[in-house]
C-alpha cells in the first residue's frame, strides 16, 4: 500500500460538557506526540466553534506543563455542532468551513475528546473525508464500546461523598433526603454512588418507578425503626406512567411518515419535560404520602468540577497516549476505547448514536437489590 505523505500535524479539540480528566488526556496526547519529535499538536479553542473560527494554537511543552491535576479543559469547550452552528440568531451548517480549516492547518488527523454528541459530530466529519479519532469522555459513562469513560470516576467520588455527608444531617433531623445525581438519560452515576454511599433507594431512568412503591419502601424502613432515608435519584429517572407514555410514542415513531415524525418528536420532548428531572415535585409527593419531612439536594455541576481522581488521570493519560499510537499506525475513524488494561480501536460507525444504558439485570443492580435497596419498582 502506498503511504500518503503526512504533515505530522495533529488537531485536537474538546467538545460537549467538560469532564475531569480532559487536561490529563490532552497532556498525555501532547507529551507523547512531542516525544516522537516529528509530530506537532494544534489545539482548537471551544470545541467545533473554535475550529470553525480557526482559533487555534500550538500545544507546546509550556502549555502542557502543570495541567495533569487541573479540572475543566485548557482548550475550552462548547456544545456547538458543525452542521447546526448558532450564527447571528440563526442555525447554520458550517461543516464546509470546518473541513476547510482542517486542510488550512495541514492536519493529518483531528482528535475529538467528547461524549455521545461529540461522537456524532466527529463521525459526520469523518464522512466528509477527515481523519478522525475520538476519546470517550463523560461523567455519564453512557458511551457504547468502551468499558468506561473518563470523568465517571471523579463524578462518582463527588456524588458518593455528597451522600456520605447527607447521611448525618438526614439522621439528625429524621428526614428523607433526596439527592439528584447527573447522568443525562442513564443511571450509572446514581447507581454507583447510591451503592457506594449506601442510599436506601435508587431511582434510575432504566428502571421506571412509582411514587407509591418508593413511599412504601421508606415506610417499611420506618416500621423497622429507621428514622431517616436517603434516596439517590438520577436526573433522568422517570415514573412508570411517563415511561409507558414515552414508549407508546416511540412505537408510533417507528412506522411514522416524515411529517408525522416531527409532531411525535415534539410530543416526546414535552413528555420528557413533564416526567423527567422532576425531583422537587417527587419530594413534595413523597412528603405528602409518608408524612415525613423531605428535602432535596441537587448536586448539578459540582459533579463535573475540580481535580480529577487518580483513576481518571490514569485512564485519560492512557487514552491520550494510545491515540498517538493509533495515529502513527494510521488507524482513523475510530474511538480509543477502554478494554481492560488495554485500549482498542472501535470504528465510529459501530458506536455512533448508541447509548450505554444500565441493564436492569446488571450486577450492580442485583447487588443493590440483595441489600434491599428500593428501586421504586
Ligand atoms: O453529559 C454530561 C452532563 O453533565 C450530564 O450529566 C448533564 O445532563 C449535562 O451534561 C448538563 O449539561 P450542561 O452543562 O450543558 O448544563
Amino acid at each position: 500500500m502506498k503511504k500518503i505523505k503526512r504533515s505530522g500535524h495533529i488537531g485536537i479539540l474538546t467538545s460537549g460538557g467538560d469532564t475531569p480528566g480532559l487536561n490529563a488526556a490532552i497532556r498525555g496526547l501532547g507529551k507523547s506526540a512531542a516525544s516522537d519529535g516529528s509530530l506537532q499538536v494544534i489545539g482548537f479553542r471551544d470545541g467545533f466553534r473554535g475550529m470553525m473560527e480557526n482559533r487555534s494554537e500550538r500545544l507546546d511543552n509550556k502549555m502542557l506543563s502543570g495541567i495533569l491535576t487541573l479540572g475543566g479543559t485548557i482548550l475550552g469547550t462548547s456544545r456547538d455542532k458543525p452542521h447546526k452552528m448558532p450564527m447571528g440568531g440563526k442555525t447554520v451548517d458550517m461543516t464546509d468551513v470546518i473541513v476547510e480549516n482542517y486542510y488550512k492547518n495541514h492536519l493529518d488527523v483531528l482528535v475529538c475528546l467528547g461524549g455521545g454528541g461529540t461522537l456524532k459530530n466527529a463521525y459526520r466529519l469523518s464522512q466528509h473525508g477527515l481523519n478522525i479519532i475520538t476519546l470517550p469522555k463523560t461523567i455519564d459513562n453512557d458511551i457504547m464500546g468502551t468499558d468506561v469513560t473518563f470523568g465517571f470516576d471523579t463524578a462518582l467520588g463527588i456524588a458518593t461523598d455528597a451522600i456520605d455527608r447527607l447521611h448525618s444531617t438526614a439522621s439528625s433531623h429524621h428526614r428523607i433526603i433526596i439527592v439528584e445525581i447527573m447522568g443525562h438519560r442513564v443511571g450509572w452515576l446514581a447507581l454507583g454512588a447510591g451503592l457506594a454511599g449506601g442510599a436506601d433507594a435508587i431511582l434510575l431512568p432504566e428502571i421506571p418507578y412509582t411514587i407509591d412503591k418508593l413511599a412504601e419502601s421508606i415506610l417499611e424502613r420506618v416500621s423497622r425503626g429507621k428514622r431517616f432515608s436517603i434516596v439517590a435519584v438520577a436526573e433522568g429517572a422517570i415514573t412508570r406512567e411517563g415511561a409507558n407514555k414515552i414508549r407508546a410514542i416511540e412505537k408510533k415513531m417507528d412506522d411514522a411518515e416524515d411529517e408525522q415524525r416531527s409532531a411525535l418528536k415534539k410530543q416526546l420532548k414535552e413528555l420528557d419535560a413533564e416526567y423527567r428531572g422532576s425531583t422537587i415535585k417527587m419530594a413534595e409527593e413523597l412528603q405528602k404520602i409518608t408524612g415525613l419531612e423531605t428535602r432535596v439536594t441537587i448536586l448539578g455541576h459540582l459533579q463535573r468540577g475540580g481535580t480529577p481522581s487518580a483513576a481518571d488521570r490514569l485512564l485519560a493519560t492512557r487514552l491520550g497516549t494510545s491515540a498517538i499510537e493509533y495515529i502513527k499506525n494510521e488507524q482513523f475513524g475510530v474511538m480509543v476505547a477502554v478494554d481492560g488494561e488495554r485500549t482498542k480501536p472501535v470504528p465510529l460507525e459501530d458506536v455512533v448514536g448508541k447509548v450505554n444504558y444500565v441493564p436492569p439485570d446488571h450486577p450492580w443492580v442485583i447487588c443493590a437489590r440483595n441489600l434491599e435497596t428500593s428501586f421504586g419498582d
